[in-house]
């Protein structure tokens, strides 16, 4: 299974196993990752699962919808590689993805 490691507000990297298929959301909440929520379970609605991407893999995604570029205008402290977890469908091509999670949202 890919792997995803979420850098909490306080430094902590959680490593993470998530299954293909799955979001980076879907893996924080089912793995007790403080700081993303996923208030609207995944439909790019509430912004709570905003996460950082490392810079070298931001590219590697595809292109955010438009209902998920209109959350991102709203969340706080967004930045210039911010995605919504729930957006972010992992396969293997994105093992080892690291998210940093917006000191905003802790
Ligand atoms: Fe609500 Fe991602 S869970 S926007």
């Amino acid at each position: 299974m890919p792997t995803v490691i979420y850098v909490t507000g306080d430094g902590r990297r959680i490593k993470v196993e998530i299954e293909t298929g799955s979001n980076v959301m879907e893996g924080a909440i089912r793995n007790g990752v403080p700081g993303i929520d996923g208030d609207c379970g995944g439909a790019a609605a509430c912004g709570t699962c905003h996460v950082l991407v490392d810079e070298g893999r931001f590219a590697l995604l595809p292109a955010p919808s438009e209902e998920e570029q209109t959350m991102l205008d709203f969340v706080d402290d967004a930045r210039q590689n911010s995605r919504l977890g729930c957006q972010i469908k992992m396969d293997a091509s994105l093992d080892g993805l690291i998210v940093t999670l917006p000191v905003a949202q802790h």
